[in-house]
């Protein structure tokens, strides 16, 4: 089997001794990575005065974790302008937030030719490659004017745009041409590759574009949340709601998770369905993120508001609606806390897949598991058929949803789990890392070689 590399900008590297467990991206790429060579490339999470090009190893678990530092500087344009000021609102739908400037976009062409030009130094001609999000668009087209014939694989963790959107992008048509330099491009769902393909199109460009929605392990996710609710810490949540059901929202700070209408919802299900009042404790976890950005930081001012607000209009003396957590949990922890709610809240305005509304599922007890109410516009929607969905834009049903999930009779909450779950592990992290491989052809000659 040829040897496999991953690049992604943030990189799972274990830290010697932590018990953490590692998220997103490592776990769903655990079985692709297993009984095989691999290198895992990306940046170091640190930044440095003069970051040089060779990069800091570490070894573990047969994967060789390769990183490089960023200047301030590359960081602030590639990672905090580029990245997330601009393709982070235009992939999300959020043409308002859209944000350009031309010297943040050459800042970000810049690191993905630097991270091209470390990675080539250390590839081998049947490597096979696979780049991982939004960050990187460019990096095959690097790899290829440094003359590498290798295959390329990408894949688009978040949504992408129709067409009319994408043409906003100022010099967008050149990172199309970038995209149609991998051999394959992975998306979310069905809608996602029919707007890249319609792009590329239009552009005059083509190359494979197919739907790939990203799984979990949905029996492991499982065996930890039964664990975690075991403990210390779950207890002491289980008793401090004193009968009331919990409803659970875990997101990151981020305007594409629709958390002000969230809080409306729950508002919206206080004054409309007063029979729920002192039945429910709503937490947010939701850990602050990309703090560097206005937009982050008036969104926690909004929310931070609007929960005290709610909070002041609801609360009697022994009890207020909201929790509100903008501190990081550990992913054991939030396991717990999930098989602890009765109703899962994820509501994101647009959604690539949103891996929290598939562990919601994973983490109930099969006797008494609780309800996903879910936005219709996140990726999960299409492969979640047993959970209420919602239009996040209409705090209204956000809370019909809720009353609905919270009256739900046990029977129809448990043919509801029984079918979203199947699909779960049918649709796992294994088959999806597999799948997206055999289509990349890893096993057949890699092109360009002359054999
Ligand atoms: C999303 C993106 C990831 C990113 C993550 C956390 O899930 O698809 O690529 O790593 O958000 O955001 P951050 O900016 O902290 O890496």
């Amino acid at each position: 089997m040829p040897r496999l590399v991953i690049v992604s900008n943030r990189v799972p590297v274990p830290k010697p001794g932590a018990k953490t467990q590692p998220g997103g991206l490592a776990v769903a790429l655990k079985d692709a990575l297993e009984g095989r060579s691999a290198i895992w490339f990306g940046w170091s999470g640190q930044t440095s005065r003069e970051p040089g090009d060779e990069p800091a190893i570490v070894e573990a678990n047969g994967v060789s974790y390769a990183t490089v530092d960023l200047t301030e500087q590359e960081l602030k344009l590639y990672y905090t302008g580029y990245s997330n000021g601009t393709l982070w609102p235009l992939l999300h739908y959020r043409m308002g937030l859209v944000e350009f400037r031309r010297e943040e976009e050459e800042g970000y062409r810049a690191v993905n030719e630097r991270f091209a030009r470390v990675l080539a130094a250390r590839l081998r001609p049947d490597d096979v490659i696979w780049v991982h999000d939004f960050h990187l668009f460019p990096l095959a087209g690097a790899l290829r004017r440094l003359g590498l014939g290798n295959r390329i694989g990408f894949f688009l963790h978040v949504p992408f745009p129709p067409a009319p959107f994408f043409a906003a992008l100022p010099r967008g048509e050149a990172l199309l041409a970038d995209i149609a330099q991998y051999d394959l491009v992975g998306m979310q769902t069905e809608e996602d590759a029919a707007n890249l393909s319609g792009a590329l199109a239009g552009a005059g460009l083509s190359t494979r574009v197919e739907a790939f929605p990203i799984g979990m392990d949905a029996e492991g996710f499982a065996k930890t949340a039964a664990r975690a609710a075991r403990s210390a810490e779950a207890k002491r949540l289980a008793e401090s709601l004193n009968g009331r059901a919990l409803l659970l929202g875990v997101d990151r700070l981020d305007y594409s998770k629709g958390l002000p209408n969230r809080f409306l919802g729950v508002d919206r299900l206080l004054r409309r369905f007063p029979e729920q009042r002192r039945n429910v404790t709503f937490l947010q976890v939701a850990p602050v993120s990309r703090g560097e950005l206005q937009q982050y930081r008036s969104l926690r001012r909004e929310l931070d508001e609007l929960a005290g607000r709610i909070n002041g209009q609801h609360a009697e003396v022994d009890w207020a609606p909201i929790r509100w957590i903008t501190r990081a949990s550990s992913r054991t922890s939030l396991s717990g806390y999930l098989r602890l709610a009765k109703v899962g809240l994820v509501t994101p305005l647009r959604d690539g897949m949103n891996l929290v509304a598939k562990e919601y599922v994973a983490a109930q007890d099969e006797k008494d598991p609780g309800v996903l109410v879910l936005s219709r516009f996140a990726g999960a929607a299409a492969e979640l058929p047993g959970a209420v969905l919602v239009n996040p834009h209409d705090p209204d049903e956000i809370a019909e949803g809720l009353n609905d999930a919270l009256s739900m009779p046990l029977e129809e909450r448990q043919a509801r789990w029984r079918e979203n779950m199947a699909l779960l592990k049918q649709n796992s992290a294994a088959r999806w890392s597999k799948g997206f491989l055999a289509a990349l052809g890893e096993d057949a000659t890699p092109p360009g070689s002359g054999s």
